[in-house]
């Protein structure tokens, strides 16, 4: 073959296979539908992430924020610990850079979180009785909410004050977690704290934020602690399901826990959000700290695991838009795999590069037409 001849084939082989290529490149930005936009008339769609430094993310990951998100919560900055390390010390440089970006672009910025076990530095409670407490705990949420008055759409005033596990007899009771609070204020500490959150902010929204309360003993003392909680008065209005799931925990009978506890909810006159979605890959759900966390560079998923996170997205959004008249919101818990608290097990829909993984596709398709 001449030279001539050799380069006319290439261009002739070449040609369809460009258009080919530049016609996939279309048909994949066509399918990459902005989740956001596909949920628009639904609930929000949001996301977790910290301003750390102004260069924390690059300009491809702030379109990606953009164009799928229309919620933002702070994944750490706004916790007592890290806000408020000292009793007159506050760090407001990250929670503030974090605002005013959502300002900008007009997205809703849910705070997360007022009264938490975790990462609460110890002198709220040094040489604390219960008044103590409950005055230190009344400045900071004053503070705290009062700064943001009018920017945040909605407070988890109480993360996770109920046991993990339980039996049949705890499943009678609140169970709640033998925190400091817990023994410092009593019980009364989280209507305390939802009294706190509305004298600060009349208009906001107010959430009880926990995870696993959708299943089995903890969702039966969920709704012992919520009941309790309304009887008192306090101040609530929404539930938070966290949503800390693996494909091995979403059995049938989970999904089928799922649709039923939001039920439960909404039968309780309250609102609910899924606020930290997020599906692992192997291992265990839950919101507890350790095991498959960040750091550990992980095997790339096979097609079959990609797959399967994929249906099991486009389940739980069918079950939350079942409920989307109780079901407002529903962020997932980090940008993309390699900034998930869960990076190792691959738990979002955007992979470590901020690409789409066919779970996008999937939770794109299950909304409403
Ligand atoms: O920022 C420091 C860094 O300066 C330091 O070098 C490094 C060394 O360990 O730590 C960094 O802070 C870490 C922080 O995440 C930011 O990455 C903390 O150690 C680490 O404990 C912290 O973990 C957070 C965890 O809550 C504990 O607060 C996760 O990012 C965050 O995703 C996770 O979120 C919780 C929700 O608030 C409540 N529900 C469960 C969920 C998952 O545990």
């Amino acid at each position: 073959m001449t030279a001539n001849l050799l380069l006319a084939r290439r261009s002739f082989l070449a040609a369809p296979a460009a258009a080919l290529f530049a016609q996939r490149i279309s048909l994949s930005a066509a399918a990459v539908a902005a989740m956001k936009d596909a949920y628009r008339n639904v609930f929000l769609i949001g996301t977790a992430l910290d301003f750390r430094r102004p260069d924390e993310f690059t300009s491809e990951e702030l379109e990606l924020i953009t164009s799928h998100f229309n919620a933002l919560t702070p994944e750490n900055s706004m916790k007592p610990g890290p806000i408020h390390p000292q009793q007159d010390t506050w760090n407001w440089a990250p929670p503030d850079a974090l605002l005013s970006f959502s300002a900008d672009k007009r997205i809703k910025t849910f705070g997360h979180t007022l009264v938490w076990h975790a990462q609460t530095n110890p002198w709220f409670f040094e040489n604390a009785n219960r008044d103590v407490a409950l005055a230190r705990l009344r400045t900071h949420i004053h503070t705290l909410v009062g700064r943001y008055k009018g920017r945040i759409a909605g407070w988890d005033v109480v993360n996770e004050a109920i046991n993990d596990g339980g039996d049949a007899t705890t499943a009678a009771t609140e169970n709640l977690r033998n925190s400091r609070w817990l023994q410092t204020v009593g019980p009364d500490f989280l209507t305390q704290a939802f009294g706190f959150a509305r004298e600060a902010d009349p208009d906001v929204a107010l959430h009880y934020n926990d995870y696993t309360i959708e299943s089995g003993f903890k969702h039966q003392s969920s709704l012992v602690l919520l009941k309790r909680l309304i009887a008192d008065g306090a101040p609530i209005t929404s539930v938070g399901i966290q949503g800390h799931w693996s494909l091995t925990g979403l059995t049938p009978e989970r999904y089928q826990q799922i649709d039923d506890a939001i039920a439960h909810y909404k039968a309780l006159k309250l609102k609910v959000a899924i606020t930290e979605l997020d599906v692992t890959l192997s291992g265990a759900g839950g919101g507890q700290l350790g095991g498959g966390g960040r750091g550990t560079p992980p095997p790339p998923p096979t097609a079959e695991q990609l797959q399967a996170q994929a249906e099991a997205y486009a389940k739980l959004f069918g079950i939350f838009v079942k409920h989307r008249d109780a079901v407002d919101r529903v962020t997932f818990w980090g940008l993309h795999d390699r900034r998930s608290w869960r990076s190792a097990q691959s738990p979002l829909a955007f992979d470590r590069d901020g690409k789409p993984k066919p779970a996008l596709d999937a939770i794109v398709a299950a909304a409403p037409k």
